[in-house]
């Protein structure tokens, strides 16, 4: 297990959880090829070029949903490029605002462990990361092929704090208050089930911690909502309709905390602060 980012050690042993059955005590298999195995239901999980694919056995997404996936892997290598293109032209919001938000996480995760989910091809991560360099860092992604690139970049980088996780949004391989910060960039827009991905996020989240993300939305720009209509249709996205309605659904699964939120073009960058005092719900 010496070929990724950074090895599965001991201590990441302990966070992680199985995807399957929900147990905890995964250990390194005894098979020829290294593999991690949960004690509980004996399922067995590869761990692919140093990154382990911690996936649900079978998988819990819809057929429907591979199409997202497809469309990662074929994107990977064009990613770094698109990326910051359509954030400027099609979503109308300045890539640079990404860079800060990241920072916010990656400051949140400050004296913890910090989640980015999803971790794409690490472009932002990399970018905020050199004046962070102690932190223990899990990174995440559904698609083998962004991993990959991830993986590539954090090698050349010399981060080898950062562990590679192939999962699901909606099954976390990881125990219950295992981060003090979740970064999730552009994630929730593609989460098959959102609902459960943020129940998800909030399990994994220590009692104080932060969540900071962005997503897209529809209703905020007109070219956007003309490409996310379209991807809508593909089956590709499953789209969030509204501001309002992603602020509703966080305070839903955070239990009620405070969401900050700035929007940028169709971009709504948001911070769950669970150090503070739930807000206040009018009565039902
Ligand atoms: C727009 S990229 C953002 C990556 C990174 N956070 C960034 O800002 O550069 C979205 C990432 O989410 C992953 N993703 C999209 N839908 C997903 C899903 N339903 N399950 C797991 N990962 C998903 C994709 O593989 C892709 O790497
Ligand atoms: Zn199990």
């Amino acid at each position: 297990m010496t070929h990724g980012a950074a090895m599965i050690s001991e201590q990441h042993l302990a966070l992680l959880i199985c995807p399957s059955c929900g147990a905890s005590g995964i250990t390194l298999g005894g098979r020829r090829d290294p593999a991690l195995e949960c004690g509980a239901c004996g399922v067995g999980y590869p761990i692919v070029s140093g990154i382990a694919d911690l996936t649900p056995r079978p998988s819990g997404k819809p057929v429907r949903h591979y199409r997202t996936e497809a469309l990662y892997d074929v994107i990977a290598r064009w990613y770094d490029v698109a990326a910051p293109l359509m954030s400027l032209f099609i979503w109308g919001c300045p890539p640079l605002r990404y860079i800060d938000w990241s920072h916010r996480a990656v400051g949140r995760a400050m004296g913890g462990r910090l989640l980015v989910h999803p971790v794409g091809t690490g472009l932002l991560l990399k970018h905020v990361y050199s004046i962070h360099t102690q932190y223990p860092i899990v990174a995440t992604d559904y698609s083998w092929r962004m991993l990959r690139q991830a993986q590539i970049r954090f090698e050349k980088a010399g981060m080898d704090n950062v562990v590679l996780v192939r999962s699901e949004p909606e099954h976390l391989p990881f125990a219950p208050d295992s981060f003090r910060a979740v970064m999730s960039m552009n994630g929730l827009n593609g989460f098959y089930d959102r609902a459960k991905a943020m129940a998800e996020m909030s399990r994994v989240l220590e009692p104080k911690g932060t969540v900071v993300g962005a997503t897209l939305c529809r209703g905020l720009e007109r070219t956007a909502d003309l490409f996310l209509e379209r991807y809508e249709r593909w089956g590709i996205y499953p789209i969030l309709r509204s501001r309002s309605y992603l602020v509703k659904e966080l305070q839903e699964a955070f239990e009620g905390s405070r969401v900050r939120y700035e929007t940028h073009g169709a971009v709504v960058f948001f911070l769950v602060d669970r150090s503070l005092p739930p807000v206040e719900r009018p009565p039902s």
